[in-house]
C-alpha cells in the first residue's frame, strides 16, 4: 500500500508525539537486520503428530450493535468483538488463518502470552509483513502450556486493539494432567471498545449459572490500557493462576482486592455457596459486574486489602530457578520524558536492545519511575519475578509474561534464553508503547528481512 496514503491517515489524528514516533521506527529499519546468520521467519516449529486444530479468522470492518442498543463502528474478527474464544487442547497443533477483509492498514495477529517460534510471533516489520486487504497469512504454533491468553493484532496495536481486534485463546489441559471434573469454568474478557468499556462484548456484565458447592473457574482477562482492580463480594475465593501459569498451592482470600494489568489474567477459583449469589465488580467497571449463582444479593463491603503475590502460595520444593547464577543483567527504568514514554530515558528504536544468546540465564531489574502504571510484557518467553521492592517472593513462585509495575516500585525478574528470535518488550498500556515505551530482546545471530517504518506500512506498536 502507499506510504503517503497511510502517514496522511495518521497526520489527522497525530500531535507532535505520533511524529516523533514514526521517524524512530523509520530508524528501526536499519538497526534489526544488522549482522547474524538466521532470519526469524526461518524459525518455525518442526512436523509432528500433535493433533491439528485449524480456525480461521476474518479481520473486517462492521458495524456492531451492542446490547444496549449504540451503535458502534468496530474492527472485528469474524463479524465480533471480542473474536471468537478459540479453545485448544495442550499441546496441540494451532492452525489459524488470519484473512483480511478491509483494514486499510494490515493486521496482525500476536498470540499474548504464548510461547510461538519467532516466524509466527506476528509483528508487523519484525516476525512479518502486515496482512492487506485481500491477503491472508497462516500462523501455526504448539499450544504447550494450559492457561489463559488472549490474541490482538500487533499491527498498530493501540490503535487496532481498541477498535476490536482482540479475543480470547485458552488452553485447556489434558483430560489425564486434571481428574477434576467437578469444575466448570467461564472467561470475561474486559475490553475497552472506542468508548464503551464491555465484557465478553456486552456492555451490561456477565451472569454466570452456578449450583450450590460447585467450584468456578473465572478467566478474568484485562485487554484494555488501565489496571483494572476485582473484588469478589459473597465467597472466599482462591488465585488459581496468573497470565496462565498456576500458582502452586494458593490459599483463600476473603474481601482481598485483585488488581489485574493491562494485558494480564487472572484465574479465580470461586465456590458457589449456599447462601446466595457471588458477585465479582471492578470500580473502573461498575456496570460490568460478574454474577454467579442465584439467589440474595451479596452484601458489599468498601475497600478489602490488595492481593500481593509476594507472599501468597507455597514454595515448591527445591526449586531450581533459584540455585542459578545469572550470565547477563539488564536493568531498565520506566519513565516518562515531556513528550515520551520511555525507558532508561530513552524511546523506541534509541533503546539498545537486550542482547542475549541461546541458553543464557538472564536477570532483568524493571523498575518504575513514574507516569502512570506500565504493565511491562516481553515476547516469546515467561519469566519469574524473584523480587518485589528488594524482598524476596516468599510464596509461590510466579511466571508471568505482563508485569504490572507501580510508580516507585522495582521488581527483578528471571528469564531463560530459551527461544531464538527478536522478541518485543513494551508498556502494555498500549498508549504508552505508542509513545515509545518499547524495545528489542534480541539473541544473537537472528535477523529479520521485514522492516518497520512507514515506508514499508509496518507500524507494530503505533
Ligand atoms: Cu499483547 Cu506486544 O503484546
Ligand atoms: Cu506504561
Amino acid at each position: 500500500m502507499a506510504s503517503h496514503q497511510m502517514a496522511a491517515g495518521m497526520t489527522s489524528m497525530a500531535n507532535m508525539g505520533d511524529m516523533k514516533d514514526m521517524e524512530h521506527m523509520e530508524g528501526m529499519e536499519h538497526s534489526l537486520s544488522k549482522g547474524g546468520k538466521v532470519p526469524c521467519d526461518s524459525i518455525t516449529i518442526p512436523e509432528s503428530s500433535a493433533p491439528i486444530r485449524k480456525f480461521d479468522l476474518t479481520a473486517a470492518r462492521t458495524t456492531l450493535k451492542l446490547d444496549n442498543g449504540k451503535n458502534i463502528e468496530a474492527w472485528t474478527f469474524n463479524d465480533m468483538s471480542p473474536g471468537p474464544e478459540l479453545r485448544v487442547t495442550e499441546g496441540d497443533r494451532i492452525v489459524i488463518t488470519l484473512y483480511n477483509k478491509d483494514i486499510e492498514d494490515g493486521v496482525t495477529i500476536h498470540w499474548h502470552g504464548i510461547t510461538v517460534p519467532c516466524s509466527q510471533d506476528g509483528i508487523a516489520g519484525v516476525t512479518q509483513d502486515a496482512v492487506h486487504p485481500g491477503e491472508q497469512f497462516t500462523y501455526t504454533f504448539i499450544a504447550t502450556n494450559p492457561g489463559t491468553y488472549w490474541y490482538h493484532s500487533h499491527q498498530m496495536s493501540s490503535i487496532q486493539v481498541s477498535k476490536g481486534l482482540l479475543g480470547a485463546l485458552i488452553v485447556e489441559p489434558k483430560k489425564s494432567s486434571k481428574s477434576d471434573t467437578s469444575m466448570s469454568e467461564a472467561t470475561a474478557l474486559y475490553q475497552q471498545l472506542d468508548s464503551s468499556m464491555l465484557v465478553n462484548g456486552s456492555t451490561r456484565g456477565l451472569t454466570i449459572p452456578g449450583k450450590t458447592g460447585e467450584l468456578i473457574r473465572l478467566r478474568l482477562i484485562n485487554s484494555g490500557n488501565e489496571t483494572m482492580e476485582f473484588i469478589v463480594y459473597g465467597a472466599p475465593f482462591r488465585v488459581m493462576a496468573m497470565d496462565g501459569h498456576d500458582l502452586h498451592e494458593p490459599g483463600l482470600l476473603k474481601e482481598t482486592m485483585i488488581p489485574i494489568g493491562a494485558g494480564q489474567r487472572y484465574d479465580l477459583l470461586i465456590q458457589v455457596p449456599g447462601s446466595g449469589k457471588v458477585v465479582i465488580s471492578s470500580p473502573s467497571a461498575v456496570d460490568l459486574p460478574i454474577t454467579i449463582g442465584s439467589g440474595s444479593q451479596p452484601q458489599h463491603k468498601e475497600g478489602g486489602q490488595l492481593f500481593s503475590y509476594v507472599d501468597y502460595g507455597n514454595p515448591v520444593p527445591d526449586d531450581p530457578v533459584l540455585q542459578l547464577k545469572p550470565d547477563r543483567h539488564f536493568e531498565l527504568k520506566l519513565g516518562q520524558t515531556l513528550f515520551t514514554k520511555s525507558i532508561n530515558g530513552k524511546s523506541f528504536h534509541e533503546i539498545p536492545p537486550m542482547i542475549v544468546k541461546e541458553g543464557d540465564h538472564v536477570l532483568i531489574t524493571v523498575s518504575n519511575e513514574g507516569g502512570g502504571d506500565h504493565p511491562f510484557h516481553l515476547h516469546g518467553h515467561v519469566f519469574r519475578v524473584l523480587s518485589k521492592n528488594g524482598s524476596t517472593l516468599q510464596g509461590s513462585p510466579v511466571y508471568l509474561d505482563t508485569l504490572l509495575t507501580k510508580e516507585g516500585e522495582t521488581y527483578e525478574l528471571y528469564l531463560e534464553a530459551d527461544n531464538p528470535g527478536l522478541w518485543m518488550i513494551h508498556c502494555h498500556n498500549l498508549k504508552h508503547a505508542s509513545m515509545g515505551m518499547s524495545m528489542m530482546l534480541n539473541y544473537e545471530g537472528i535477523t529479520t528481512p521485514y522492516r518497520v517504518g512507514t515506508k514499508s506500512g509496518n507500524l507494530p506498536d503505533l
